[in-house]
């Protein structure tokens, strides 16, 4: 049933039309957001907003790669010009480039920090300013549970995570009076494209530590999302809410 919890407001999703992205972008949406996503790929750029309109909402499909900070100054202001009430910003694209230490290239380690840690600034910086002219807003990263536990091959992208809690609860303090929240979505083991290539072996032993007993789907993390987003979260600031099926505790 759709629940228009969030009429009157638009989010702003990166990565929206894939995975986690696109399960946040469509639940959103039913709850009444108007959206914009922002993507690299034209096919389900087209696709995504064929299915938000057919729920009844406006959808602004940008194609842009967010590691570049030109092309978010370029979207950030497309956006803004055609959703004048953005106010929900998902900071969710992001990427994976494993490698040991010794074998991780320079270009490994900044493509990760660029698309998943600094796209969130560049996005964070443009948007919070209609957000403080609505003295409402609402900022939501989606991180991740490797960024508080570190994984052997991922240097790159728990820096990255990690960097971006850090991230949250800043803006969280700088934003606390005007009506914006800033809270970072932790999710463990999400069965999406992301994951697809790990092997049987590693799922199996990654299995056996979710008290849960099984992994998560993409619709775990955005409920949880859609909630960071509403009214209701309104008090809940510079937290991190590991959606994790309890595989990371303490
Ligand atoms: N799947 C998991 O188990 C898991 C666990 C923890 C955290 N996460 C995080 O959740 C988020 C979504 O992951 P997912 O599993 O849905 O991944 P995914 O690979 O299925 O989707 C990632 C999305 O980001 C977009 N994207 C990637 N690089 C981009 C760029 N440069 N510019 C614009 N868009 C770009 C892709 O087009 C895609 O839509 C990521 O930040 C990821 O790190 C995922």
């Amino acid at each position: 049933m759709s629940d228009p919890g969030l009429q009157g407001h638009a989010a702003l999703v990166t990565g929206g039309a894939r995975g986690i992205g696109r399960a946040i972008t469509l639940t959103l949406a039913a709850r009444g957001a108007d959206i914009a996503v922002v993507n690299t790929s034209p096919e389900s750029a087209a696709l995504i907003k064929a299915e938000v309109e057919s729920m009844g909402r406006k959808c602004l499909s940008i194609q842009a790669d967010v590691g570049d900070p030109v092309a978010v100054k370029l979207a950030c202001e497309r956006a803004t010009a055609e959703l004048p009430e953005l106010d929900i910003l998902v900071n969710n694209a992001g990427i994976t480039r494993d490698r040991l230490l010794w074998r991780m290239a320079d270009e490994d380690w900044d493509a990760v920090l660029r698309v998943d840690l600094s796209a969130a600034f560049h996005f964070t910086r443009a948007l919070t300013r209609g957000m403080t002219r609505r003295k409402f807003g609402r900022v939501i990263n989606i991180t991740s549970v490797i960024g508080q536990m570190g994984n052997a091959g991922q240097a790159n992208y728990a820096a990255a995570k990690a960097g971006l809690i850090g991230f949250t609860m800043s803006v969280a303090k700088e934003f606390g009076t005007k009506g914006i929240t800033s809270n970072a979505v932790a999710p463990g083991y999400i069965e999406t494209d992301m994951t697809a290539g790990l092997t049987d072996e590693i799922k199996g032993a990654m299995l056996g530590h979710i008290p849960a007993g099984r992994f998560g789907v993409a619709q775990d993390v955005a409920d949880v999302v859609a909630f960071l987003a509403s009214q209701e979260a309104s008090y809940i600031t510079g937290q991190v809410l590991r959606v994790d099926g309890g595989m990371l505790m303490g």
